[in-house]
């Protein structure tokens, strides 16, 4: 059955002006509110249908994340170099999801354990992450093996995909240089 694009754009329209549903890509909407609209053929049901879906697979793990302050928090502990306040704005993010959320307790030991019996992985590849990727500091994965495939995504920063560890290991192997020294060539 053809849809009717305005429609569609209705229902991608009035689903991300709820706040809940504000983060969500709108192409993600735009599919399943044209699969829906297809489906169901009354714009009323395929709006109802869709936010239900987008329920089901997204709100439903999600504790209202303020994406904008985690990332601001997460940057502002990037820039202090230190690994506990990276890790405790990992912490707070993760703590939002409710995957993640239930292995904090145990974070610290959860992925020595799988590597443990398992291998730890050269590569890393997880679909459907939800905010996992912020748990990469406790990963300890060798540099490179984990990259975000949205290089744009609000929660994963380029700096994210570096064990914490590792920086700071290379930060007490390199000085910072002292004010007025010259740049060594
Ligand atoms: C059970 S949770 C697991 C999250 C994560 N893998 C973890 O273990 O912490 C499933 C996640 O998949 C995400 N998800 C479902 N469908 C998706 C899709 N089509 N694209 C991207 N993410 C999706 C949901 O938003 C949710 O965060």
């Amino acid at each position: 059955m053809d849809v009717s694009p305005v429609e569609v754009d209705e229902i991608v329209r009035a689903v991300l002006a709820a706040r809940k549903y504000r983060a969500v890509c709108p192409d993600t909407v735009r599919r399943i509110a044209a699969r829906e609209l297809a489906a169901r053929g009354s714009f009323k049901a395929a709006l109802k249908e869709t936010k239900s879906h987008l329920h089901q697979v997204y709100t439903a793990f999600e504790r209202q994340v303020d994406y904008e302050a985690a990332h601001r928090r997460l940057a502002t502990a990037y820039a202090t170099g230190s690994a506990s306040a990276v890790e405790a704005a990992c912490r707070a993010a993760l703590g939002r999801h409710s995957s993640t959320a239930e292995r904090l307790p145990i974070l610290d030991d959860f992925y020595a354990a799988i590597w443990a019996v398992a291998g730890a992985p050269h590569s890393l590849l997880d679909l459907g992450c939800g905010l996992n990727p912020l748990a990469l500091p406790w990963m300890r994965l060798p540099p490179g093996a984990a990259k975000p495939i949205e290089s744009g995504d609000v929660l994963t920063p380029p700096k994210m995909q570096k064990p914490v560890q590792e920086e700071e290991a290379a930060k007490r192997a390199k000085p910072a240089a002292k004010p007025g020294a010259k740049p060594k060539p």
